[in-house]
């Protein structure tokens, strides 16, 4: 279905990706403490991990090369010999909360989920990577119906690193792709061919992953309608299994950010830039590719879609997911942890991570622990993303400010967006491409406190 245009422009304001709730700008630091941090995961640990298991989200922070559109925690350098003091403090960091559970309980932890995310993991090499798989399950156990995922560069995968981590369990993989075309990878200083690409893909296929995706996005330097369309058809050549389109969030006020690489004007302008997401869009349902929650496109077959129908798609930090932990672990640098009732965030700077945990210290920065009020908000918010609706004829489902929230979902309602009746909210297919929108609807604790400076990104 195409997206009239005047909708796109009127919802295409800053706000959250609602990966968490609170949102991370508007964690609660004061009430926050690591102590009460821990008791919450052990309590969660507890009740959920014989039934669903624990996800672990593992941050691998090097990148040989700098991109300079890129907005995700890294450290650039060649030297490979940080991988091994790396790989040490990740298994030291997993080895405290083992420690801390087996205190409090007699079972093992039950790893369902892995993810290895970055920076670049495949900047480590296979031994490094299989030394630190190992490493977790000497103290954990293999939960039944497991994914384990990583994002692979296709400038630095191997056959040799597909092949290790499949031994090890790994059966999806996400590919950087960005873009194809010359001019704007020579802006976002990405040389990737088409060839890089196919070579990693098919190695992959060939190995027996079963779940492939590509990482597209769009508002780059220098991206026209004709170069995007034209990497698309590129990349359906491949056929994944699923697509990430991602909204390029520019953020240049984050510090140590790179994306100054490249000249401001040089980026579509904003309408341009609603014009590639709405390409996008219609030529994925072309190929037969289905939205599943945002950002992300799957084939109907693919599990994740699957997931969607059965109304078990879940969202957390590591963004959609099927399998529905409430304890998700994150080690390493910048990484952040959910145990339902809690969240917290490791130390953002790799060297004070690293000197943290060698000095057996627990490395979490900040975090917040969740109100019943937020429990509650941040249940809307998940069923909107992930279910397209959400309903508070239940009492345990209310919470005083639900006038406010209805007053400000009534525009979206008469924009043809989504069905509100005394008790619930359905968005309709017309308002899948605003779910963030509606979303923030809810979002009680951004209502109350508009902020001063910007701290997110535009929608589109
Ligand atoms: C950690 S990277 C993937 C692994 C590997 N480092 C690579 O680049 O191939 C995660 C993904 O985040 C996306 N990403 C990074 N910076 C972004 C930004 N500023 N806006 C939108 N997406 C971004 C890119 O699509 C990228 O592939
Ligand atoms: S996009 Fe990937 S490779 Fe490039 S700097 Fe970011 S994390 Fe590193």
């Amino acid at each position: 279905m195409k997206t009239p245009h005047h909708l796109v422009e009127k919802y295409n304001v800053a706000g959250p990706r609602y990966t968490s709730y609170p949102t991370v700008p508007y964690w609660q630091e004061a009430d926050f403490s690591t102590l009460a941090y821990l008791k919450n995961a052990i309590d969660t640990f507890k009740i959920s991990n014989a039934n669903q298991g624990v996800s672990l989200y593992i941050h691998l922070p090097y990148c040989e090369s700098l991109c300079t559109f890129c907005a995700c925690n890294r450290r650039i350098t060649r030297k490979h010999s940080v991988e091994a003091r790396y790989i040490a403090a990740l298994l030291k960091e997993w080895r405290m909360y083992v420690d801390l559970l087996a205190q409090h309980s007699d079972e093992p932890p039950r790893i369902r989920e892995i993810h290895l995310g970055g920076g670049t993991p495949t900047f480590f090499s296979p031994e490094h990577l299989t030394a630190l798989i190992e490493g977790l399950f000497k103290h954990a156990e293999r939960a039944e119906g497991r994914e384990f995922s990583f994002e692979g560069h296709p400038n630095n995968t191997t056959r040799e690193h597909l092949q290790a981590l499949f031994d090890v369990g790994f059966r999806r993989v996400s590919y950087g792709v960005q873009d194809y075309d010359a001019k704007v990878q020579a802006a976002i200083h990405r040389i990737q061919p088409f060839e890089h690409v196919q070579r990693v893909h098919e190695m992959a296929r060939d190995i027996g992953y079963t779940s492939i995706s590509h990482d597209l996005v769009f508002g780059l330097p220098h991206q026209t309608i004709a170069s995007v369309e034209a990497t698309i058809r590129k990349t359906a050549e491949l056929a994944p299994d699923r697509l990430a389109f991602y909204s390029y969030a520019h953020v240049p006020w984050i510090k140590g950010n790179g994306q100054r690489g490249f000249d401001e004007a040089d980026l579509p302008s904003g309408p341009v830039k609603r014009a590639l997401y709405e390409l996008g869009k219609d030529l994925f349902d072309d190929m037969g590719y289905v939205e599943v929650g945002m950002d992300h496109f799957a084939r109907t077959t693919d599990s994740l879609c699957i997931a969607m129908r059965e109304a078990r798609l879940h969202r957390n930090f590591m963004g959609y997911t099927e399998t529905n932990t409430q304890l998700m672990i994150g080690l390493g640098v910048s990484s952040i942890s959910d145990v339902w009732s809690g969240f917290a965030q490791n130390d953002k700077d790799l060297d004070g991570y690293l000197a943290r945990i060698e000095a057996d210290e627990w490395p979490i920065q900040r975090g917040h622990l969740l109100t019943d009020e937020d429990l509650i908000v941040r249940q809307h918010i998940l069923n909107i993303m992930c279910r397209m609706h959400t309903d508070w004829s239940d009492e345990a489902m209310r919470i005083s400010e639900l006038p406010e929230i209805v007053a400000r979902l009534e525009e979206m309602r008469t924009d043809g967006l989504l069905v509100l009746t005394d008790h619930s909210l359905t968005v309709l297919e017309s308002g899948r491409p605003f779910i963030r929108n509606i979303a923030m609807a809810f979002d009680v604790r951004l209502w109350a406190k508009q902020p001063e400076t910007r701290l997110f990104s535009m929608m589109i």
